[in-house]
């Protein structure tokens, strides 16, 4: 190499006029104007723009004819300030170009498989076939320079406040988090597995008990899940441990992290403390225990519907104990016949037994309207709050189901008439969870994990109707995204047994898998509590992203692949053997 880089090509400026520079990139583009040739020049700073000029050196000249997208180039020449009719308003060095002196094509590129710009039309699994291509975009860049700011803000952040980084196993026993385990086959151990962690969970309880009292700790988390837009297989949690806290604490920490992160990325003031909701009111209210509260279109009861008039369907409903409950579309009176119909069917698909209107548009109508007495139906419009020109949606049924329904519909139509505010970031914690969630069989199982602490005033409850237990936990929610989640733990040997036994795990079962924690709890465990943010999460919706993927330098697809490298794949039957595995692919 015989230019040395000295300069990024994004920051030169009218003040660098009349020096010399050398930069070095990838060629974005060359336009050849007759006599002059001009070379876009990336790099992770952003563009500049070369000037090739046979008067200033006709062999460098040349050579730029031979220049091709993706090149590597390093360049060296004088900063001079544009021609009026040649500046381009839309770069920061728009105003500027360098007029070459000498080049070194340090590599040569086939034709790129897509252009490198942040519009990009060409299919996800091209760009993750290419990432190393698709990073180079300025989005990616600037995603994952976000992801590193997040992170060093949550570093300093923590740093400040007395936390230490701790690192923990990759190798290690199962922790239950609700996922299926990625395992490990051990060489030296034959038939034995190591499970790569869900969490660092009990771990950060061991170093509570081990009496560092503020651990935190950026880490890879393994799932085996089913992949979504905001769930990848390997997800980073930013995860926080503390001792002699109780969750007051914690949403005091939390709140001021996000606020340090938002002001240092963003330069954005979030107002704290953020509101609380409990889990019972965010299902009621917004039909989901993360709730997008942005904007309004609360859910209300209008169960008064089973109770006046003559429909049948909705008096059965509500003397079974059922309701009736509903969501306000404003301006949702432009919907027509066949748009409605198409709602009924979407929101059947999540779960209603069925969907009904009211459209208020100078008079009301609604298939249901013929049912009902005008004093019903002006009882209607008081609940509703409905205005000229809106459209009430109503389904009926068992709470549960009809409120999660309605919070899939709420967020299916504010998407559909863009009724979420742009640049708007609402915080919400969600708290009073149930401990525990019984499953069809009547088995009960963790809401979060077996090591959440019930609230004391509840611990009577465990023995007599445990389903009524409230935990100690809460999660975090930002725009509808739960982006962490935590809980004060249990630090006494004995409750523990307890929740191991009402969770169907025997003493004998208990001991084997969960004996170290067992033991360390009967060893001078102090009160202790935390919580894990999703960090790929958190940076998403800063970044304003759809989907994780955006801001994972490289993630897998929906079928856990990664298309870069083709993992997973086939091993030899060397490896197999020496692990003592015989695959059976029937
Ligand atoms: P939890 O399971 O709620 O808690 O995880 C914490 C946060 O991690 C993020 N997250 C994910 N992000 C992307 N892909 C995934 N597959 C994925 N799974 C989880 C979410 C979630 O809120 N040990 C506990 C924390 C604690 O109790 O302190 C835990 O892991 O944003």
């Amino acid at each position: 190499m015989k230019i040395k880089k000295k300069h990024f090509c994004g920051v030169l400026s009218k003040k660098d006029i009349g020096f010399e520079v050398s930069v070095a990139g990838w060629v974005k583009r060359r336009r050849d104007h007759g006599g002059l040739i001009f070379v876009d020049l990336a790099d992770r700073s952003g563009l500049v723009q070369l000037v090739f000029d046979p008067a200033v050196d006709k062999e460098v000249h040349s050579l730029a004819h031979s220049l091709r997208d993706g090149w590597v180039i390093a360049a060296e020449g004088k900063v001079f300030l544009r021609p009026p009719e040649s500046v381009n308003p839309k770069i920061p060095t728009g105003e500027i170009e360098i007029k070459v002196e000498r080049v070194d094509v340090l590599n040569t590129s086939l034709p790129l498989p897509f252009s490198v710009e942040d519009e990009t039309d060409v299919n996800e699994e091209v760009r993750l076939k290419y990432r190393y291509i698709d990073l180079r975009r300025p989005v990616m860049q600037k995603n994952i320079q976000l992801r590193y700011r997040v992170a060093k803000a949550t570093r300093d952040f923590l740093d400040k406040r007395g936390f230490i980084e701790v690192e923990t196993p990759f190798l290690t026993r199962s922790t239950p988090e609700g996922a299926r385990d990625y395992l490990v086959p051990s060489r030296v151990n034959p038939g034995e597995f190591y499970a790569l962690p869900q969490s660092p969970q009990l771990f950060k309880q061991m170093i509570m008990v081990a009496g560092f009292e503020r651990y935190f700790q950026i880490v890879r988390c393994f799932r085996d899940e089913d992949l979504r837009a905001d769930r990848q297989p390997e997800h980073t949690q930013i995860d926080i441990e503390l001792s002699f806290v109780d969750e007051e604490d914690i949403f005091e920490l939390i709140e001021g992290m996000l606020k340090y992160i938002f002001e240092s990325t963003k330069g954005i003031t979030i107002p704290v403390p953020f509101p609380r909701l409990s889990y019972q009111e965010a299902i009621e209210r917004y039909g989901s225990d993360k709730p997008d509260i942005r904007f309004g279109m609360e859910i209300k009861d209008f169960s008064f519907l089973g109770e006046e008039g003559k429909f049948r369907v909705f008096q059965e409903i509500v003397k079974r104990g059922g309701c009736i409950k509903g969501i306000l579309l404003s301006g949702g009176s432009s919907l027509s016949r066949r748009e409605l119909d198409e709602l009924k069917l979407w929101v059947v698909n999540h779960g209603a037994s069925d969907l009904s209107w009211f459209v208020f548009k100078e008079k009301v109508t609604s298939p249901l309207v013929k049912f009902y007495p005008q004093s019903t139906i002006d009882r209607l419009v008081k609940v509703s709050g409905a205005k000229d020109g809106d459209t009430l949606f109503l389904t009926a049924g068992e709470k549960d189901v009809v409120c999660r329904a309605l919070g899939e519909l709420r967020i299916y139509l504010a998407k559909k008439f863009e009724l979420i505010p742009r640049g708007k970031y609402s915080f919400l914690w969600v708290v009073d969870f149930p401990l525990f969630e019984k499953d069809e069989m009547g088995n009960l199982s963790s809401v979060h994990h077996p090591f959440t602490s019930p609230r004391e005033e509840d611990i009577p409850l465990l023995e007599t109707n445990p389903e009524r237990v409230k935990a100690k936990a809460y999660d975090i929610v930002l725009n509808g995204e739960e982006i962490g989640g935590g809980s004060i733990r249990i630090h006494k040997r004995e409750l523990q047994e307890r929740i191991f036994e009402l969770l169907g795990i025997s003493k004998v079962e208990a001991r084997e898998k969960f004996g170290f924690l067992l033991n360390a709890l009967s060893l001078g465990a102090p009160p202790h509590g935390g919580i894990a943010m999703g960090l790929d999460r958190l940076v998403m919706i800063i970044a304003g992203e759809k989907s994780i993927r955006e801001v994972i330098p490289f993630p897998k697809t929906q079928k856990a692949i990664c298309l870069l490298t083709q993992a997973p794949s086939r091993v030899d039957e060397e490896q197999l053997k020496e692990l003592h595995i015989k695959l059976d692919l029937e």
